[in-house]
């Protein structure tokens, strides 16, 4: 099989503090045809090891490669149209009025027209169930729907590549199956997902490679079967 990369870490280290790594020299390729997932406690990295693969952090030694150019010199307008990247508290992105906005936002500022937005939006608010609330106020909304509204914005933008953070935090079990569902079709479209969880149940459901970090190392990597 020949696998198409995503991200290489090449002795890949991070510091938020002088001294203090928190990604402590990664080697490691991240392939486009899986879903990853990265778990490990709380503090061991996870969301720093996300943001490297996104641009939004740098790494302070060592390489990051996206699609075999060095991450260092791409800006996040250029990693942004490849990848959508979940934040573990996607609120905090919010910026719009309605929750319809907040979806069709990506989509009106690259020009498309009208009619083709609304058709994406109401697609979109149908699958993750939020069709009710198109004219709430995002911030407003449960942490369920919130989490939904997010990723229904990323969504908008067609990625190539998704990192979700905690994607079913506050999902009950039927949403976290539609969830499922949908992440599983989007795959087999050829979209790669990386997901950073701490949801055992949904990692052993859907992901075909898990990847255990402690303390900014890899301290477990395997596949699981097909
Ligand atoms: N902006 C920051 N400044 C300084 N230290 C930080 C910053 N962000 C994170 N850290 C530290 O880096 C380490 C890794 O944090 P990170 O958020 O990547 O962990 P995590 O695995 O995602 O944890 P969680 O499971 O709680 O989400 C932690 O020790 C954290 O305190
Ligand atoms: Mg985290």
């Amino acid at each position: 099989m020949n696998l198409l990369e995503y991200i290489e870490f090449r002795n890949t280290s991070f510091e938020y503090i002088k001294d203090k790594k928190v990604i402590n020299s990664i080697s490691t390729k991240v392939y486009k045809d899986d879903i990853t997932a990265i778990v490990g406690p709380n503090g061991s990295g996870k969301t720093t090891l996300g943001k490297l693969m996104t641009g939004i952090l740098k790494p302070t030694f060592g390489k990051v490669y996206m699609f075999n150019k060095d991450i260092k010199y791409m800006t996040l307008g250029q990693v942004g149209k490849q990848v959508g990247y979940l934040f573990q508290n996607p609120e905090k992105q919010f910026f719009s009025c309605t929750v319809e906005e907040e979806i069709g936002f990506v989509l009106k500022i690259k020009g498309f027209d009208r009619e083709y937005i609304d058709k994406k939006v109401e697609y979109l608010l149908e699958l993750f169930q939020l069709d009710h609330l198109k004219e709430a106020f995002p911030l407003k909304l449960s942490q369920g729907e919130k989490q939904r509204l997010a990723i229904a914005a990323i969504l908008a933008n067609e990625p190539e590549y998704l990192i979700l953070d905690e994607p079913t935090k506050g999902l009950d079990m039927d949403r976290k199956t539609t969830l499922v569902n949908i992440l599983e079709k989007l795959n087999e479209k050829g979209i790669g997902i990386t997901l950073i969880s701490h949801d055992y149940n949904l990692v052993n459901q859907i992901s075909n490679r898990v990847i255990e970090i402690y303390r900014g190392e890899i301290v477990e990597d395997r596949r699981n079967k097909d």
